[in-house]
């Protein structure tokens, strides 16, 4: 099973610019090009929020035109930028999202099944996940020990060292959502995105994995005083791929085409030849 794993695409309205500087729809149309020249082909996509900037209609209505060139189901968790509703409406026909209430549902896909959570607070840049996501996430994971899991939300419930986005990660029912994770040993990753980076960390017994950004980077400054910033850094998304002999593996992948592949020739006088 091959799960592609995109995040933070923040998609504007046609012609504007994020910040002023990323041309993310652009680099969105890039990311879609790069899955589909990918052999062999994704069973499915997650993608872990942050789809639009502004959570704004016209924003969702050009995703909904550039994932509709996807063959494969894309199954998508909302982000302190996108907002509820329309995110909702842009998702409808893909029939797993609940008509109203928190995004939260399970895809029951073998051998690898995924839960998405909704982090999402309304005007806020951090996450919670409230009471009723956590009763969701508990059941969940109740119905299925058996079965390799994996966990999508949009906001990491780690610290990362990146001043500004730790004030931001998930702070409310984080350490509910802790222990509930810690009781589960089929939780194979908690995948999410926010952080516009690759960065993975030990998380209650599993591995957190945060994607980087299809679109711009944050910038990487470890200082505890650092500004909040971004840089033009190659694009990227994850590739976990599923097999009984190895288990859930993470590939990271650019988005951009590079030179090669070229062979490993090696000339006949080639020092260190064995
Ligand atoms: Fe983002
Ligand atoms: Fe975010």
């Amino acid at each position: 099973m091959l799960i592609a794993h995109i995040s933070d695409l923040h998609i504007r309205p046609r012609g504007e610019l994020a910040y002023g500087v990323a041309e993310t729809n652009v680099l969105a149309e890039r990311a879609i090009n790069a899955l589909l020249r990918l052999r062999p082909r994704p069973d499915l996509v997650v993608l872990t929020g942050d789809a639009t900037d502004c959570g704004l209609e016209e924003e969702f209505a050009i995703l909904r035109s550039l994932l509709a060139r996807l063959p494969m189901p894309v199954y998508a968790v909302p982000g302190n930028h996108d907002r509820r509703d329309a995110m909702r409406e842009c998702f409808r026909e893909g029939g797993y999202m609940a008509p109203t209430g928190y995004l939260n549902y399970v895809v029951e896909t073998r051998p690898v099944r995924i839960i998405s959570l909704d982090s999402l607070v309304p005007g806020a840049s951090h996450g919670a996940l409230a009471p009723e996501t956590l009763t969701f996430l508990a059941d969940a994971l109740e119905t299925a020990p058996e079965v390799p899991t994996i966990v999508c939300l949009h906001h990491p419930p780690v610290l990362c060292g990146i001043a500004h986005m730790d004030r931001i990660r998930l702070l409310e029912g984080a350490e509910e959502f802790a222990t509930l994770i810690g009781r589960h040993p089929q939780v194979e990753r908690i995948l999410t995105g926010h952080h516009h980076r690759p960065i993975v960390t030990r998380f209650a017994g599993t591995l957190c994995q945060i994607a980087p950004s299809v679109a711009h980077q944050v910038a990487l400054d470890l200082t505890a005083d650092g500004p909040s910033a971004f840089v033009l850094e190659p694009p990227a998304f994850l590739l976990h791929h599923w097999t009984r002999e190895a288990g859930l593996v993470t590939h990271m992948a650019y988005v951009d085409r590079a030179p090669g592949p070229f062979p490993f020739v090696l000339p006949e006088e080639y020092p260190g030849h064995s």
